[in-house]
């Protein structure tokens, strides 16, 4: 056993003034220069000892300002930087920036003193990485000081046993008079080269999570959410690639944030060769009063570096959001396959239906009823009752509990849909309350399908919320809540706030909705929750720390599915990724699919389905069945394995393939999806990854649609030749016939053979 020390240290070195953080994998490296300003130093695979003084060369260069009046080489305009102030001469996009009761925005900041300590330091109220045991993690505190206005900002750096720093910042005023925070970022790293190539992911509602990678020129790429939440618009996370990295090759560093708001990033040139890259709150629309005595504390951002490419980045974020920022009952638990009503009956739902969909559910394997959107009262279209969470007696005369156990007893679980943080126009809550909206004092707000947005940041309508959710829950039926929220945040004004705290509002927006899961998912932490915003609106890891999984978007087009799961998985995990099967043609694109195909892409997340029982037939029930039974064998492969991207659908090679690999590498899924058709046109040999080379596979094909085994079907074929050699996977399903199929796919399993 080797002493737990060992695995992650930081060292303060006094005749360097530099900070070492470090593991086996990662080294962060931070020095004190001119005993005031912190540099970054390195951040990268582990080195043994940081050398300063080699390779600083500093020149007088022109617009630049010198601090240190007597050093005109020194500038803090061409340093690295740690946590970048503004209006001291460092015109690059500032970490911070302040505003005092004078309307004074000059300040200085300088270190202070700093302390190591053991385990995690947490940011007040906000979702984190967090630690089971104080030996898995040890942090670095620094404190920066402004002593002319007596404010304290304290930086947050924690190392774990894997290749992760995480940071935070808190801020705190000493002193006697209140200042307003007007930016306040979680992270600032100033890299010492251009060499990038940039990755972001971005799209719409339906569209959510586009692949973005192009190389940094002397420019900057900016990403940014100002809708209230992180948006199916932007991704809280940049990918800094060297390049040429591929899956399995390159160095990668890729930063996220743990937040559900609205949020800023940017990689920024320097004018001499260097790169800004930074993370937080969004400064748009956002100002905190700090008032004396008091503190604030941003959002953590999460910085994962891979030696090992893109796969070796995507499996350190799986592995950490999946066991230290998922919590609770479900974390380590595989999840239930589900039938959702919402694509099959929208908001025609009733007992006899939902008793009728239990009984055929139940018999396909579904382990998971959840009854959508319409349940409560007077909820018959999306224009009315969203805040009124009553069931809705003419639909359920007996009551929602009584259909829970009626469900229950047909041997699935019952799970049902809420939208707690909005309010209908047409509603008794509105009736009541309307100053408990979002709204500008002077305009009618403005309606987003026919809703308006709860003020998050009044007291009362978080315990209203926390109230009316558990009200349902309680009688303990209930296995399973969906969360979503469908609109974003316009008007901003709230009738609780103060006139100077108006700009808190969309933060304390979110303050209050992590107040209010954490109160819910804490009293009943049995209950799955799924987090939702038309899909993956809000799939981000502040709400992966309250909910274990998240709708990954309202397309449910199973070839739009490849594209959308592909980017979402660079930094979730497979378990957090819903996906369901759906009906032809879908209800988005209209797209007709093959049934197989739609099962084929749904098995590779969270599996679910759309489609209702009713309206297929007996062959494709059975297909189904067949597909479901496959899926609870390999799902502790898709849940809890690694993951391999093998070929792109960005690629344009027509086909698109991933695998999932058990950590022991005894089993893994390959998956193959074919996205266009074209006559003779060769289609890529497939090489896998992640196997262990020296190890015997059998394979097997799950979800076969023909009696046409494939050439390698019931082989025992080696990890080796599998990964070096890899398999050519056949482009129709029926090759006896001349028919050409257009969206062709392959699951296969691989198991261990020992002999
Ligand atoms: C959103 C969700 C859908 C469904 C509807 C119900 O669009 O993403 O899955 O729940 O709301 O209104």
């Amino acid at each position: 056993m080797r002493e737990w020390r060992n695995r992650m240290q930081i060292s303060f070195e006094e005749e360097q003034q530099v900070f070492h953080l470090y593991n086996d994998k990662i080294s962060y490296v931070i020095q004190v220069e001119k005993q005031r300003y912190l540099k970054h130093c390195y951040y990268g695979k582990r080195i043994k000892r940081w050398h300063s003084g080699i390779k600083d060369y500093y020149y007088d260069r022109g617009f630049c300002a010198n601090p240190v009046e007597e050093d005109r080489k020194f500038s803090l305009d061409t340093q690295l930087r740690e946590f970048p102030e503004s209006g001291q001469g460092d015109f690059r996009s500032p970490a911070y920036e302040l505003e005092d009761r004078n309307g004074d925005r000059n300040a200085r900041f300088f270190y202070n003193n700093y302390r190591i300590l053991s385990g995690k330091i947490a940011p007040d109220g906000l979702p984190h990485v967090y630690t089971d045991a104080d030996t898995e993690a040890m942090t670095l505190e620094i404190t920066l000081q402004d002593k002319v206005r007596n404010q304290r900002i304290l930086l947050y750096y924690t190392i774990y046993e894997d290749a992760v720093v995480t940071r935070f910042a808190k801020w705190i005023n000493d002193g006697t008079e209140s200042i307003e925070i007007c930016r306040f970022l979680s992270m600032n790293m100033d890299l010492p080269t251009q060499e990038y190539d940039v990755l972001t992911l971005a799209g719409a509602h339906t569209e959510e999570k586009n692949v973005y990678r192009r190389p940094l020129c002397a420019d900057s790429v900016t990403i940014e959410s100002s809708r209230g939440t992180s948006s199916p618009q932007a991704t809280p996370f940049i990918g800094l690639l060297s390049p040429g990295t591929t899956e399995e090759q390159g160095e990668v560093l890729g930063v996220n944030l743990i937040y559900s708001g609205n949020f800023y990033g940017c990689v920024q040139c320097g004018q001499y060769g260097t790169t800004r890259v930074q993370l937080g709150i969004n400064p748009y629309q956002f100002g905190w009063q700090l008032s004396p005595g008091t503190s604030f504390c941003t959002p953590e951002a999460v910085l994962v570096y891979s030696a090992n490419g893109l796969a070796g980045m995507s499996n350190t974020f799986h592995k950490l959001y999946r066991t230290r920022v998922c919590r609770g009952w479900y974390r380590d638990r595989e999840r239930p396959v589900l039938l959702n009503s919402w694509e099959g009956m929208y908001f025609e739902i009733n007992e006899k239906k939902m008793l009728t969909l239990a009984e055929e559910a139940a018999e396909l394997g579904i382990e998971l009823l959840v009854m959508d959107d319409g349940w409560f009262k007077r909820r018959n279209t999306d224009t009315t009752s969203l805040g009124d969470w009553t069931e809705d007696k003419e639909k359920f005369p007996d009551g929602l509990q009584s259909l829970a156990k009626k469900v229950k007893q047909k041997g699935i679980d019952f799970g049902i849909w809420f939208e707690p943080e909005m309010i209908s126009k047409e509603s008794d809550l509105y009736r009541e309350h309307p100053d408990w909206v979002i709204r500008s004092p002077l305009y009618e707000p403005i309606l987003s399908r026919h809703q308006l947005v709860l003020d998050l940041s009044n007291p009362a309508v978080c315990e209203y919320l926390i109230d009316a959710v558990s009200k349902v829950l309680v009688p303990g039926n209930i296995s399973y809540v969906k969360w979503d929220m469908n609109r974003h945040l316009t008007d901003l004004g709230s009738a609780y706030l103060d006139r100077k705290n108006q700009n808190e509002l969309s933060h304390r927006y979110v303050l209050g909705l992590y107040q209010v899961m954490e109160t819910l998912t804490e009293r009943f932490p049995q209950v799955l929750f799924e987090s939702c915003s038309s899909g993956g609106g809000r799939f981000d890891a502040g709400m992966l720390y309250y909910m274990p999984q998240t709708w990954t978007s309202d397309n449910t087009d199973a070839l739009q599915r490849v594209y959308i799961q592909w980017g979402t998985s660079y930094f979730f995990p497979a378990i957090a990724m819903g996906a369901h099967i759906s009906a032809a043609p879908n209800h988005q694109t209209h797209r007709s699919l093959p049934l197989k195909y739609r099962i084929d892409v749904a098995m590779s997340g969270r599996l679910g389905m759309e489609i209702q029982p009713r309206n297929m037939t007996d062959e494709e029930k059975n297909l189904c069945r067949e597909a479901i039974a496959a899926y609870k064998e390999i799902r502790p492969v898709v849940q809890f394995g690694e993951l391999y991207r093998l070929v792109s659908p960005y690629d344009g090679q027509g086909v698109a393939s991933l695998l999932y690999a058990s950590e022991d590498k005894s089993k893994a899924v390959f998956y193959w999806w074919k996205l266009e058709q074209f006559v003779n046109r060769q289609l890529p040999r497939v090489r896998m990854a992640g196997l262990d080379a020296g190890k015997q596979y059998r394979i097997r094909e799950l979800n076969r649609i023909d009696n046409i085994p494939l050439a390698f079907e019931g082989k025992v074929l080696s990890g080796s030749f599998l990964m070096s050699h890899g398999l050519e996977i056949p482009g129709e399903h029926r090759m006896d016939a001349d028919k050409m199929s257009d969206y062709a796919s392959r699951i296969l399993y691989l198991e261990e053979v020992n002999h």
